[in-house]
């Protein structure tokens, strides 16, 4: 396997380990935000989401150097919500002295600023306004299409000509 791969890999495996303790820290604001989880529990949930944001970061960067930097438009749209991430999630969960009720705003906010950031990396939508690519992503898509009535012309066209020779 290439080193390409296997990052890629961790990356993704870091950004569902981002994730999945975001929705656990989030779903015990939500339903408990009286009864947090013990001392244990609370440092490794943490731990986790701690070192999720740091290896997504690292491997992200070596995998930016991989490609040498060269980006689809749609991929700054996902920095821009990974720092909106960053931040409603401090918010959320940090040590400041928050209100129940901010607490629960940050957390809603990391939450759509997630389903963005999935649904950017899932779709890799082309914003570039290339026309030439997306005629081009079209016309692969006509092409099965228009084929058989080219070619039920040509044997039209062949049996007209052989009868009027
Ligand atoms: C919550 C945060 C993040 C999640 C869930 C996430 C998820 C993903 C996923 C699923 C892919 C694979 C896409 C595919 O090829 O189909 C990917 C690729 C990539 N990610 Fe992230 N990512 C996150 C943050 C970051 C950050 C912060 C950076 C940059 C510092 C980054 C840089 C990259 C790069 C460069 C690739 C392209 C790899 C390639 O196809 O060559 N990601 N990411």
């Amino acid at each position: 396997m290439d080193s390409h791969l296997i990052l890629k890999i961790i990356h993704m495996t870091f950004g569902s380990l981002a994730l999945i303790s975001f929705l656990i820290r989030a779903a015990l604001l939500f339903r408990a935000p009286q009864n947090q989880p013990a001392k244990a529990g609370r440092i490794v949930l943490v731990a986790l989401q701690h070192l999720s944001f740091t290896v997504l970061v690292l491997t992200g960067m070596v995998l930016l150097y991989q490609n040498q930097f060269v980006v689809q438009p749609w991929f700054y749209g996902k920095i821009i919500l990974f720092v909106v991430i960053l931040s409603a999630t401090i918010k959320a969960f940090g040590k400041r002295d928050m209100s129940l009720a901010q607490r629960k705003a940050g957390a809603f906010v990391a939450a759509i600023a997630f389903a963005g950031l999935l649904t950017l990396v899932v779709l890799k939508p082309d914003f570039s306004g290339n026309v030439a690519s997306q005629q081009n992503a079209q016309s692969v898509a006509v092409v099965p299409q228009i084929q058989p009535i080219q070619q039920n012309q040509l044997t039209a066209m062949t049996v007209i000509q052989s009868a009027t020779h």
